[in-house]
Formats: structure tokens, sequence, C-alpha cells
């Protein structure tokens, strides 16, 4: 964590965030303590940048020295003063602009800086490439890669030209290596996620570890012959952590596609959905943990890990912590991969769609006990007003709700509680060093997912309305008026441009569709206007860059070849008036011993502000972003959605201690650092996660006056 290491007694007058996630372990835990439990509460702005830019900003920046490395939403890099927010510089790639009718936008959650003393350079990932900046100007690096870059869509396979790969969470610096992971589609095709590591100075490819096994390397026996060449995704988006000292290199991976319909990869698919350890220096896998085996439900690894050191049974244990989206904890021994509490691999039922092999067991940690809750049954079913409840009562008769890992049907929702974001998501997880506590926050929220039949002669689009806008706008379309508008007559008052428009953007109460592709909504906007459904526009030979969340994105397209069954789209199980259709919590925020497996505390985090104005217990709201815990016992979160705030509490209490509004939704991981004596905290706004609210992104910083 110190910037420039100090021989001296004294307190450091400049301490550094100089890795995504504060350092290398991913703790987020930062050794400042000007910033106290005491005096937290007259922590003020102390500065604000503001980037007049649409879309999403999920950056948690990085600060050496004096500058702060950080992106806007449009893929710009800038530096900043780190004291005061003056622009430094600003780095385009030109890759904004207009494509299939959108901005190119983040997230790009960070930067990797690399030094070796005398020469030093930032490692910046836009979209497909992975450009080596000068630190001071912010110009390109042109002796690395070709001309300043490398195309990280190159040396996986076949033609990379057709490869859709974005790097949106920063490498880490292992020596004089970057090693990365990437995002990619959801559907076929995709290319398989290799895990790579390049020169910094050349940009040369060092080593990549396959994460879709090869012919004989192990692994492949989990996988039908052959299925290695088509096969893919399998990629680490969610971030990496080092043990630098040990050179080990943990690598959490997301699943194979496709996400929700795996006839084609009928197997455990190793390794999809597994904690990879590798050696930094080689790529040479040391141990793996699958999370879970053959993945049917999108339950990638979607947080960074941990290194945590742990007194577990009386015994100090250098450990590796993996949070995941059902709300598990896993903890292991990060040189062995033993695990510190037990894993039961519990049966889970077959799956119901021909075709489907579901795996017969999955995997479970004894503890800690979930952070998010597992069972949705009536009981927990929305009692906010009696017409939700009421409305929510239907709604839930019709849907399959049994716990993890039950396969998704067709032609009847599933309960997905958590839901596809979480349990935790990239914001990752804060631990206190010192005393092996870890700070998670997790959506608490359910949701539904159903597969259909793909149907050759068309139906796409009646599916994906049945699925998707039904239930507000009536299976006939016709709607409840006033309240949902009849889709019946749409033609005659919206044109095809203003249809689009709200569906993707959506409107009032209704939630934006921003992850549809553009065929497919050709066909839906067609299939509104005229009540009949079109036959499936020709599958693009690849994906569109859609921008946003493609994590969950893209899989309502035609796309992905002859699989038999489709996913039919995510949907929230959300009341009439736009709730959460459970009771609260809707998001937490946790306190997680690990020495032990207990909790010392658990909260919910985050409001609705009209529902909080009315009074009652607090309902927590979903959450994006991470905490950062600081020595001096406080942890600091953004993450809420819809309430603005940053907010600092008790890390021993879980008690709110401060909190600030926002000009935006601080729905990203804050750092902390001190330049001059003086410790600054800063957060990246926006409010892409919720279009109603009026859209803009800031970095801003706070500071004691
Ligand atoms: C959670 C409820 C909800 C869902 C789900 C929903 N909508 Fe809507 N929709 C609304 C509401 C409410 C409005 C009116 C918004 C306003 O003007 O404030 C609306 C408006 C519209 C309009 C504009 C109608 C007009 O006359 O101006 C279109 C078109 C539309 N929705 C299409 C869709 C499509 C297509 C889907 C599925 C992909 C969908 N909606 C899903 C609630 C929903």
């Amino acid at each position: 964590m110190l910037g420039g290491l100090c021989a001296c007694a004294v307190a450091p007058r400049s301490v550094d965030w100089p890795v995504y996630g504060g350092n290398a372990g991913s703790d987020r835990y930062s050794e400042l303590t000007q910033i106290t439990p005491a005096n937290v509460g007259r922590l003020a702005e102390a500065w604000r940048f503001a980037m007049d830019e649409p879309g999403d900003s999920q950056t948690n920046p990085i600060i050496v020295g004096r500058t702060l490395f950080a992106y806007t939403p449009t893929l710009n890099v800038i530096a900043l003063d780190g004291a005061t927010g003056r622009l430094l510089w600003r780095f385009d790639a030109g890759v904004q602009g207009a494509a299939a009718g959108r901005i190119f936008t983040g997230p790009a959650r960070g930067l990797a800086y690399w030094s070796d003393g005398h020469e030093s350079r930032l490692l910046a990932g836009i979209m497909n490439r992975l450009y080596a900046l000068d630190p001071r100007t912010g110009r390109p690096i042109r002796s690395f890669g070709e001309d300043g870059a490398v195309d990280l869509r190159k040396d996986l396979r076949g033609d990379y030209t057709q490869h859709y790969v974005s790097l949106t969470t920063p490498g880490v610096i292992y020596k004089d290596l970057i090693i990365v992971g990437f995002r990619t589609s959801e559907t076929k095709p995709a290319p398989p996620g290799d895990l790579r590591a390049y020169d910094v100075r050349s940009g040369r490819l060092r080593w990549s570890f396959h994460t879709i096994p090869r012919p004989g390397e192990p692994g492949l026996e989990t996988w039908p012959a052959e299925a290695w060449r088509s096969a893919g995704a399998a990629n680490n988006w969610a971030g990496l952590a080092l043990d630098a000292r040990r050179g080990i290199v943990y690598a959490p991976t997301g699943s194979a596609v496709s996400d929700m319909y795996g006839a084609d990869r009928v197997g455990a698919d190793l390794y999809a959905d597994t904690l990879l350890a590798l050696d930094a220096a080689t790529g040479k896998r040391l141990w793996h943990f699958q999370g879970v085996h053959h993945d049917i439900w999108d339950r990638d690894f979607s947080s960074p890990p941990s290194l945590v050191s742990v007194l577990h049974a009386g015994r100090r244990v250098d450990a590796i912590a993996q949070p995941t989206k059902q709300g598990y904890l896993y903890l292991f021994d990060r040189v062995t991969g033993e695990p510190l509490f037990p894993i039961e691999e519990r049966a889970v039922p077959p799956s119901p769609v021909p075709g489907e092999i579901a795996w017969p067991t999955q995997p479970r940690p004894t503890l800690p006990e979930p952070y998010a809750r597992q069972l949705l049954t009536a009981d927990l079913l929305t009692r906010r007003t009696p017409a939700a409840h009421a409305w929510a009562e239907r709604q839930f008769a019709g849907f399959r709700s049994a716990g993890q890992f039950v396969p998704f049907a067709a032609d009847q929702p599933t309960v997905l509680f958590p839901g596809f974001d979480g349990g935790a998501e990239w914001g990752g997880a804060a631990v206190d060093v010192r005393t092996g506590v870890m700070y998670i926050n997790a959506n608490d929220v359910a949701w539904t997912g159903m597969l259909v039949r793909s149907t050759p002669g068309g139906g796409l689009a009646a599916a994906l309305y049945q699925a998707q806008c039904s239930n507000c706008h009536g299976a006939d379309r016709k709607g409840s008026p006033p309240a949902f508008p009849s889709l019946d007559d749409v033609a005659g008052r919206l044109d095809v441009g203003q249809i689009a428009a709200v569906i993707m953007n959506g409107r009032g109460r209704m939630p934006p569709f921003s992850t549809i592709q553009s065929s497919t909504l050709t066909q839906l906007i067609e299939y509104l206007r005229t009540g009949t459904d079109a036959a499936p526009a020709a599958a693009p030979a690849s994906p569109a860059p859609t921008g946003q969340k493609l994590e969950m994105g893209v899989s309502l397209s035609s796309e992905g070849g002859p699989a038999a069954y489709r996913f039919t789209g995510y949907n929230r199980f959300l009341d009439p008036d736009g709730y959460p259709a459970i009771a609260p919590p809707w998001g937490t925020l946790n306190a997680i011993d690990l020495n032990t497996g207990r909790y010392l505390w658990k909260i919910p985090l985050g409001e609705y502000p009209e529902l909080a104005a009315q009074g009652g217990p607090a309902t927590g709201t979903e959450n994006y972003g991470g905490p950062v815990v600081t020595a001096s016992g406080l942890v600091f979160i953004g993450a809420t959605i819809y309430d603005h705030k940053i907010r600092a509490f008790d890390a021993a209490s879980g008690a709110l201690l401060w909190q600030h509004e926002l000009p935006f939704a601080g729905t990203a991981t804050p750092a902390t650092y001190m330049i001059d004596g003086r410790q600054f905290l800063v957060i990246a706004t926006n409010n892409a996660r919720n279009r109603s609210a009026p859209q803009g992104a800031a970095y801003v910083a706070f500071a004691l006056p």
C-alpha cells in the first residue's frame, strides 16, 4: 500500500492506491487512519470532476503519487490531480461513436500501473485493446504491441476479427507481466476465455492458459469430444488476485456459452465457473475448484477473490476467499487449495428440458452461512401494499421455486434467488487484514428465467414478449391502462424509432431492456406493430458490442446456431410499482469473521427515497460496487442505486457514522489515499442503472476540512 516506503517513525505523507482494489491481494484495505470513527462525521466534499457523458462508470481509480488515473464513461482514460481533481490529460482511443445506434461506453473498471523504478507505464483496457500509456502524458508507448496496443482478440482461436472481446476489469501486474482475462459473449459464437500474460515492455504474449482445455490438456474429458473447437467463454471477467510473494495468480472464471442451455456441452465443463490458481510466471495450473458443475444458470464467479490470513483451528493459514452470486463464500488454503470449511456436494434436480443433462450435484460450503437468502417461498412475498402482495401471490403461483440449482424449464418461469446479479458482484469484498474480517455487500432480490423451444419459423419475438413484457402489458397486449398502456394500437401512436427508444431506455415505471440485440429488437417491434411474428433474422457473424451489462445481456438474441432451446430473458421479479416483489431486505452489507465463519453483523444497505420517506424499516436496495475498509475501523461504501449516497460504517458494529448525497449513484468501489498529509476518499458516480433518474457521471472526492 505504501507509496514511498518510509524508514522513519512518523506517519507517511503520501499513501497510494496503486492497484485496482487497493492492492494485488484485492482486499480493498487501507492503512490510512486520518479519517476516524470520531471525525468521519465532518467529512466534506473536496473536489468533483464532472463528465458530461452518457453511460456506465464502474471505475475504481488508481492513485500513484499525486495522480489519479481513471476512465470516463465513454472510455477515455483521464489523469487528475488527486488533491484538486484538476484534469492533467485525457486519452481518447477513438472508439467512441455510434455503432448499431449506440455509443460505446464502459464499463472499464480500472487500470494497472507498472514501474521498475526508472520507467513506468499505465496498462489500460479499451474494448478489445490493451494500451500501454505514458503516465505523464497519456500518450501510447508505440513500442508496445502494435503501435501502442495489443489486440486481445488475437491468439485465441480461429478468425480473430469475429470475436467479441473486451477488457472490462484490469489485469494484474506480476514482475514484468500483465495478466488479463476479458469479457466476451454469453451465447455462441464466443472465443475460449484464455487467461493470458503479456510482457509489459513489448506487449508480447508470454503465456496463455486454456480455460477450455485442448487435446492433451487435463480437463478435456469434462466436455463432449470435439466440443473444445467451438465451446466458448469460461472467461475471467471479474478480476484477479495475486500472491506476489509466492507468484500465484488467482483467477475466477464464468460460465461457458450458451449460458442457460448446455446440450452441446454435456459434462462438468472445466474450467468454467472455476477458481484457478496459476503460476504467475508460467500460467501453469497449481490447483482449481469448480464452483458450479455444468453451469446452466449463468452462475459466473462474478467477484474477484481476496487474499486473507486467518487463524483456523489454532493454525495461521494464508487463505483466499471467493464470493459467489449464490451467496456462498468459499475459503481455501491458498497454497494447497484445501477448503478451510468443508464443502458438501449436494444432490440437485435434473433438467426437464430435452437434451439438457444437468450435473447431479453442486457444491456448497458448510460455513459461513450464505449472505443472501436461498429459497423464495410464499411467506417471503412482498407485503408493501395489499395490492402488491395479491399480485405477487398470483405471479408466484405460476413460478417454480425450489432453491439453488433448479434447472430452467420450458414455458414456465423458474425463480433464481439470489438473482442473476447475485449475491455478490464485481465490486468484490473488503478484508481487514489485521482481523480477518470480511465486509461484503450483496443483492437479495429474486429473478426468474425460462427457456423456449426454438421454432425455426419464428416465435422468438412472441416468446420474448410473453416472458419480458406481458407481466405489465398483458398477454393480449392490451395492458391495464392507465398504469400500463395497451400496446395493441402502439403503431398508431409511435414510430419504430420511438418504440425502440422506449424499449432500450425505459420510461417512467418501465425498466430499460438495453441488452436486447438489434436484430431481436427489430423482430419485437415488428411483432408489436403487426401482432405477427417474423422469422428470425439471419444471425450476425459476431455479436455487436452492446456496451454495458454484456455479462448478462446477450442471450435474448436469435443468434447462437442450432441450440434447440433459448433463454427468454433476465427478469427481475418486480411488483407493478417497480419494487422487488419479495420482502426486504433487498440489499445488505455483511461483516463475516473469516477466522470462525461467523457473522459479526448484517444490515440492510440502501433505500428507495420515497419508501424511506414513508417511514418503516429499512429495505436495502440492489447495489453494485464494493466497500473499502481502513485501519481506523471504517467501512466506506456507495453502491446503492436509488439513494445516491456514500456511507461510512463502524467496522466493529455496523453502526452508520456518516452519509453524504452524491450527484449520481456511487455504483463503483471507492478508493482512499493520502497526498501531502491529507486523506482523500474518492468514488465514481453515474445513474446508468436507473434510467428514470437524471443521467450523468462524476468523480467525487471527500476529505476532512
Ligand atoms: C414493469 C412493467 C413493464 C414491463 C415489464 C414492460 N413495460 Fe412497457 N411500459 C410500462 C409502463 C408503465 C409504460 C408507460 C411509461 C410512461 O409513459 O410513463 C410502458 C410503455 C411502453 C411503451 C410505450 C407505449 C406508449 O403508448 O407510449 C412501449 C412501446 C412499451 N412499453 C413496450 C414494452 C415492451 C416491448 C416490453 C418488453 C420488452 C415492455 N414494454 C415491458 C411498463 C412495463
